[in-house]
């Protein structure tokens, strides 16, 4: 999984690099550049203290001495100051500057925090935005793993209004909280219908009816020039041979895909070889957004795997409320994951 948010402290991580989120000084501080030399030890500041300082939005790398990685790389974030003196650039350099290093150090992973989000005051959902929006750009032509390491939950705020619409599609269909029976009430009431039956001995039965809807939503999911449906239901091939027919019917390289469902290249290069390859759930729906599979299309690949959605999961339920929607931005779709305390999508 080429980019993961991870709840953790940024000096546990077992990287190549470890970004600090330091002060033009280099020279330490509180936050989590004081935690970083805590744990590097002195050998850090004493090698610091030859780099002459870092101006805002450059980055310098010093050895990691007692940490689990190869470098520090050392950004100064901006201080917030309402947004009108370039902020969002600088923070957007730190963020591309501490990347392009790593990249010429020959680093595979790198773990950044979320720089100016604490005693710089940068709004935290901004933060948050310019870091993925700026790892995901750079991941679009660089083999790397990119962790966002969030210390406190505090620092991670979803917007509230897509969190509110995620957490109401989870009341409403996740059979955990409440019945099946109800969830067939709602659907009853929501779609006036008739006397459907609605077998509830068949588990995560979900009424057809509240599936319409969603299909309504995804009708225009297939591919203009191309019926994926028809693509789909014209194969009895399993998983990797179906993945590989759908990548060339949507017109993308095997790498715009890959890299859209956030999947490194060592584990596509194993489901492109092997016709008989089991991936997981996380994997096969990842593949599913990056080709903006409607919610029956997602469930026809997902069968090819072995697997279903189900509304015993709330995993499966937050997936489906986006693909409903046609939410297929997968680091989106991530962050709410992360928020929810729900494993991510990709390899
Ligand atoms: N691991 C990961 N993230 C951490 C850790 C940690 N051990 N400690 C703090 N954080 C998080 C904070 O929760 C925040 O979300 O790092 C983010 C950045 O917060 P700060 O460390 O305050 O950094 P910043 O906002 O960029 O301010 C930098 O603070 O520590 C001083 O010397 C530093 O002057 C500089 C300023």
């Amino acid at each position: 999984m080429p980019f993961i948010i991870e709840r953790n402290d940024i000096t546990r991580m077992n990287v190549d690099a470890i970004v600090n989120a330091a002060n033009s000084t280099l020279l330490g501080g509180g936050g989590v550049d004081g935690a970083i030399h805590r744990a590097a030890g002195p050998g850090l500041v004493e090698e610091c203290r030859g780099l002459g300082g870092c101006e805002t939005g450059k980055a310098k790398a010093t050895g990691a001495y007692r940490l689990n990685a190869r470098y520090v790389i050392h950004t100064v974030g901006p201080v917030w100051l309402g947004g009108a003196y370039g902020e969002e650039n600088y923070l957007r350099s730190c963020y591309f500057n501490s990347l392009s290093l790593a990249d010429k150090l020959g680093c595979g992973s790198v773990a950044f925090p979320l720089i100016s989000a604490g005693a710089y005051g940068y709004p935290r959902r901004e933060a948050l935005s310019i870091a993925t929006e700026t790892i995901k750009a750079f991941l679009e032509d660089h083999d790397m793993t990119v962790y966002l390491v969030i210390f406190d939950k505090r620092s991670f705020e979803l917007g509230g209004e897509l969190l509110g619409e995620i957490r109401t599609y989870v009341d409403d269909n996740y059979v955990g909280m409440h019945s099946e029976k109800q969830t067939y009430l709602k659907a009853r009431r929501k779609h006036a219908l008739g006397s459907m039956a609605c077998d509830y001995s068949v588990p995560n039965a979900i009424p057809a009816a509240a599936l319409c809807e969603s299909e309504a939503i995804c009708a225009d999911a297939a591919y203009k020039d191309e019926d994926i449906g028809d693509i789909i239901k014209g194969l009895d091939e399993g998983f990797s041979k179906t993945l590989l027919k759908l990548i060339d019917a949507s017109g993308m390289t095997d790498a715009q895909c890959y890299k859209r469902a956030n999947i490194d290249r060592k584990l596509f290069s194993k489901i492109r070889s092997d016709p008989d390859y089991r991936p997981s759930k996380p994997t096969v729906i990842a593949f599913a957004v990056a080709l903006r599979l409607d919610l029956e299309q997602t469930e026809d690949l997902l069968k090819r795997a072995g697997f279903a959605l189900s509304h015993s999961y709330k995993f499966d339920v937050i997936i489906e409320y986006f693909i409903s929607k046609r939410i297929f931005d997968i680091y989106k779709i991530n962050e709410a994951l992360f928020e929810l305390d729900q494993q991510l999508l990709g390899s």
